[in-house]
């Protein structure tokens, strides 16, 4: 499976969002990860439908990659998958009815996916593994750009990588939080295809070398 490299816009610069998303991806990004918080989920707040909405309207065609960190998910599953989301993943102890809201993304279009926070077990992800599309492993505890990655998180990694490969259906593994060019070698060694990183990317000058320098890393 190709490996995914998907830069998430939570440390990109927010006066020239478009610029900065149409930059990484010419630089070699794969998708765009795209962090929501609301304020109440995780104590962080950043940006709504309205964004991905315009970042489409600005003519950006690429895979968007949403992830929730937002409770309840409902509501805001309905307003992203209007707003031109391809994936929208979500934390399952955010919603009363898991079906429903699994259900709901599909129904809209979306793939789907379930976030795993670092201090959770994988129950959920197992659980649905043939409704998913994608599992994201968070490497630090949600909230904020630019922490250090939780290495406690790798064999949980390992095991997740084991549950799909044995499931014989194709759903990706992502890894999100602290991830940089040192340690995303360890991160896709344990198992993962799919490496979200913020502050690695958008906090250095040459998108560009960046992404190949951290492609290089995983062959
Ligand atoms: C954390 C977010 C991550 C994070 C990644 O709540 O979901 O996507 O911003 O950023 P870095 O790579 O800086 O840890
Ligand atoms: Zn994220």
């Amino acid at each position: 499976m190709k490996k995914i490299i998907a830069p998430s816009i939570l440390s990109a610069d927010f006066s020239r969002l478009g610029e900065e998303v149409d930059s990484v991806l010419k630089a070699g990004a794969d998708w765009v990860h795209f962090d929501v918080m609301d304020n109440h989920y995780v104590p962080n707040l950043t940006i709504g439908p309205m964004v991905c909405k315009s970042l489409r309207s600005y003519g950006i065609t690429d895979f968007i990659d949403v992830h929730l960190m937002v409770k309840p998910v409902d509501p805001l599953i309905r307003m992203f998958a209007d707003a031109g989301a391809d994936l929208i993943s979500f934390h399952p102890e955010a919603t009363d009815d898991l079906d429903k809201s699994v259900a709901l993304v599909k129904d809209l279009g979306c793939k789907v996916g379930f976030a795993v926070n670092p201090s959770e077990d994988l129950t959920h992800a197992k659980n649905y593994i043939q409704d998913l599309d994608l599992a994201l492993l968070m490497s630090v505890n949600p909230g904020f750009g630019g922490q250090k990655f939780i290495e406690t998180v790798l064999p949980k990694i390992s095991e997740m990588r084991e549950c799909i490969d044995q499931c014989k259906k194709e759903v990706r593994l992502e890894v999100d939080g602290g991830i940089n060019p040192q340690n995303i070698k360890t991160v896709c060694d344990a198992g993962a295809d799919t490496f979200v990183l913020g502050s690695a990317i958008f906090n250095t000058d040459d998108y560009a070398n960046t992404i190949t320098d951290l492609r290089n890393n995983i062959g």
